[in-house]
């Protein structure tokens, strides 16, 4: 089994450039399959959960030549998609299954969709519903809650739906459903997840609508769309751990470039710059419709914060690094209205709890999320300790981070789960400790 150790207090310094996108590679890879012609995509995410869907394409009959800057992804159209000989293997990625189960459900062929153990306890049940409602026929372990799926492909009609969960895998596969169905095809949701999908559609011409809280698509185009070249942004995910050490490691100062900044991700900034972070944004630019920018980013003391429901989608994948600047900030961090984080590779709220604890912190957990005594001014430090991700590659890479700060060295153990989105983790954490 991998483990990393980390040793502390080394101040972050220099310059980074940040790691495509995972949301947006997969979508890429999606659209271009869809596509007509070859899109080149740039700088996209090298995470296993990105290889394994466009594995996934290549097995649905999509040429796509792999190196490492760019993916040349040879689309054949809208109903260019051809039965594969053998069950998808998404890995250990929920977008992954949950993209292409929507995708699946309208073509006139049968696939089965699987992944790894964490994928297989995760529910599918919010997509498989919906779709069924859209006419789709999927099966799968406990009445098409749990993958592996089975997906017979059919003709599906446009929906209108409300989604009980703020969920852009939800949303996107409705939405690629809704590509192939009759008439229009409406989702809603409690608050706005991220839009890399709406936005990609619209990139390749493909028309989708916002009404309110609403996304709405016509389906069946009729025509297709041409292929396009695309650069992935950095994936502000990746960033969010440099941006953290950042903030918490006393000296440290970092550029980190190239960064996405969608607003509908962009929480961790905002929550960060409120608890007293330095973070600058600045050469802000467009690419494929998304907004990019380079941060700044120097260390700087932290408060605790008071997070609520309505913050938690915008910044859903930062729950893991956000505690641990919680753990260092000054008084108390408050996190309600985060039970989605229950349901992600592990169940982060009681990951993160237990792991915090082993290095000194005292947390309480709370059905929806955790009440966090931080550190600040008191001079103490975390306790290094013997911590594990749970096999989950963000509480791997936010207990990294963690370690940076402890008073002795922190070793994690089972961190090979940090290749599903970042494979240069930790050779970028050592560029910017060595600079
Ligand atoms: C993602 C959506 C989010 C996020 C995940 C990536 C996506 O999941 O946590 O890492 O690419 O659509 P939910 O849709 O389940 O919130």
């Amino acid at each position: 089994m991998t483990s990393l150790t980390i040793t502390p207090w080394r101040p972050l310094k220099g310059a980074l450039s940040i790691p495509g996108d995972k949301s947006i590679t997969h979508r890429a890879i999606i659209l271009s399959a869809l596509a007509e012609g070859r899109s080149t995509i740039t700088g996209y995410c090298r995470g296993e959960d990105c290889l394994n869907t466009a594995r996934s394409f290549r097995a649905l009959g999509i040429r796509i030549d792999e190196s490492p800057e760019r993916l040349d992804v040879h689309g054949k159209g809208l109903w260019g998609l051809s039965e594969p000989e053998h069950p998808l293997d998404c890995g250990n990625s929920g977008t992954g299954i949950r993209l292409l189960t929507g995708l699946l459900a309208g073509q006139d062929f049968f696939t089965v969709l699987t992944g790894d153990e964490s994928v297989k306890r995760r529910p599918m049940g919010r997509v498989v519903k919906p779709l069924r409602e859209m006419g789709a026929v999927i099966s799968g372990r406990k009445g098409g809650e749990l993958a592996p799926l089975a997906v017979t492909g059919r003709r599906l009609s446009g929906i209108a739906y409300t989604s009980p969960v703020s969920s852009a895998q939800v949303k996107s596969s409705l939405l690629l459903a809704g590509l192939y169905a009759e008439g229009l095809t409406r989702i809603t949701e409690p608050w706005r997840s991220r839009d890399h999908t709406e936005r990609l559609f619209r990139y390749f011409g493909i028309p989708v609508q916002e009404d309110g809280q609403a996304v709405v698509l016509q389906g069946r185009p009729a025509v297709g769309w041409p292929a396009k070249n695309l650069l992935v942004p950095g994936d502000l995910s990746a960033a969010a751990f440099f941006m953290v050490g950042a903030c918490i490691v006393p000296e440290s100062e970092v550029a980190l470039l190239g960064v996405g900044v969608n607003p509908t991700r962009t929480g961790v900034l905002e929550i960060l710059t409120e608890m007293g972070a330095d973070i600058q944004v600045v050469n802000e630019r467009e690419e494929a419709g998304e907004p990019v920018a380079d941060l700044l980013v120097r260390s700087a003391p932290l408060h605790g914060i008071r997070i609520g429901a309505e913050r938690i989608p915008r910044m859903i994948d930062e729950f893991p690094i956000l505690c641990v600047a919680a753990a260092m900030a000054e008084g108390e961090t408050v996190i309600t209205g985060a039970e989605e984080l229950r349901v992600k590779e592990s169940d982060r709220i009681a990951a993160m709890v237990s792991e915090l604890r082993k290095m000194g912190t005292r947390v309480t957990e709370t059905p929806d999320g955790l009440i966090l005594q931080g550190i600040g001014k008191s001079g103490d430090r975390l306790r290094g300790a013997s911590c594990t991700s749970h096999g989950d590659h963000r509480v791997a890479m936010a207990l990294a981070i963690a370690g940076l700060t402890a008073d002795t060295p922190t070793t994690i153990d089972d961190t090979a789960c940090i290749e599903t989105s970042f494979p240069g983790f930790y050779d970028n954490l050592l560029k910017l400790l060595t600079t």
